[in-house]
């Protein structure tokens, strides 16, 4: 990761997202203080914040005021912490590591775990609903449908679904293209809508945006998959090998970690030529779209 803006941009919006997380979960002096630490566990001091940076590079290409962007981002951080909580639990991938710590049932309990998640969903369409994301309730009403699109039965859970199915069916590369597009393709896509929205970016204007979100969605999945398959449990923060173990279809079971190497770095290239009218406003971007495939974590 030798890119200064992308260094840059990286450490700037983790620290952002905290402090925000931070400022926006105080523990209640009451019995509920173990739902707020655990959702404070999950969401403060992990993860890439891949979703809160492409939110907010979106959104400062086209003017947005800081703070409303980062609101927007801790929408759907929230979203992603929330789906990671419950994609860890006994029920579905049963894993015990995340950000290099216990899973929040570990750490916790499953009820908690549960419910943290449950917590995290709703509070992401509050954060959105509140008129200090935006003053303009025609691009709340947006946001909150852009980013309830891409987390339910048309998004990131019809993706979970299709991928716990994906354990006892033999899916061809269509169905496991089509699984991966919603299963984290959705919310990554929705990050980059999200921006747009608040740069009041017309539909007809994104259609680039959205081309850039599509690959950049599949080349990110591949890349996941390739660090299950391939990476060190240390560096990931996670456990790997999941994948062969569950009997999961993926883009690497299917192609081979070669193949699949090689389209995502042309899924890369393409992502980047999706941004050809713009000039180093989308440097950033640029820089995310090659992260995505050369991280290790
Ligand atoms: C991991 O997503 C889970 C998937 C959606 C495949 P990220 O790799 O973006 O997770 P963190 O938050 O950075 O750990
Ligand atoms: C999880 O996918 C995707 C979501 C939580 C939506 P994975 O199960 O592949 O993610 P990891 O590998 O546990 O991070
Ligand atoms: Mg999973
Ligand atoms: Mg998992
Ligand atoms: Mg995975």
């Amino acid at each position: 990761m030798t890119d200064p803006i992308l260094s840059a941009g990286l450490a700037r919006i983790a620290e952002e997202i905290d402090g925000a997380f931070d400022a926006l979960l105080p523990i209640p002096d009451d019995a509920r203080a173990r739902l707020v630490e655990a959702m404070r566990y999950a969401s403060i001091g992990g993860g890439k914040r891949l979703r809160p940076l492409l939110l907010t590079a979106v959104a400062e290409m086209y003017g947005v005021v800081r703070e409303a962007a980062i609101r927007a981002a801790i929408a759907i951080e929230s979203i992603h912490v929330y789906s990671l909580i419950h994609d860890d639990l006994p029920c579905m991938d049963d894993d015990a590591v995340r950000h290099g710590k216990p899973t929040v049932h570990l750490a916790f309990d499953e009820a908690t775990a549960v419910l943290a998640g449950d917590s995290l969903h709703a509070f992401a369409f509050e954060v959105l609903g509140d008129p200090a994301t935006s003053a303009d309730p025609f691009t709340r009403i947006e946001l909150v449908q852009a980013l309830g699109h891409a987390s339910g039965a048309q998004g990131m859970a019809g993706g979970q679904m299709m991928d716990l199915v994906a354990e006892t069916s033999e899916f061809d590369l269509q169905t496991v293209t089509r699984l991966q597009q919603l299963k984290t393709g959705a919310l990554l896509g929705a990050a980059v809508e999200m921006g747009a929205i608040l740069g009041r970016l017309p539909p007809e204007g994104r259609a680039h945006l959205r081309g850039y979100a599509r690959d950049i969605g599949l080349a990110f999945q591949i890349a996941d998959d390739l660090i299950d398959h391939e990476g060190d449990a240390s560096v990931a923060g996670k456990a790997v090998g999941k994948d062969a173990e569950a009997g999961k279809e993926t883009f690497v079971s299917l192609l081979g970690p070669d193949r699949a190497r090689d389209q995502a770095r042309m899924l890369v290239e393409q992502a980047i030529g999706h941004l050809a009218q713009h000039g180093k406003e989308a440097d950033l971007l640029r820089a995310v779209a090659r992260y995505i495939i050369e991280r290790d974590h």
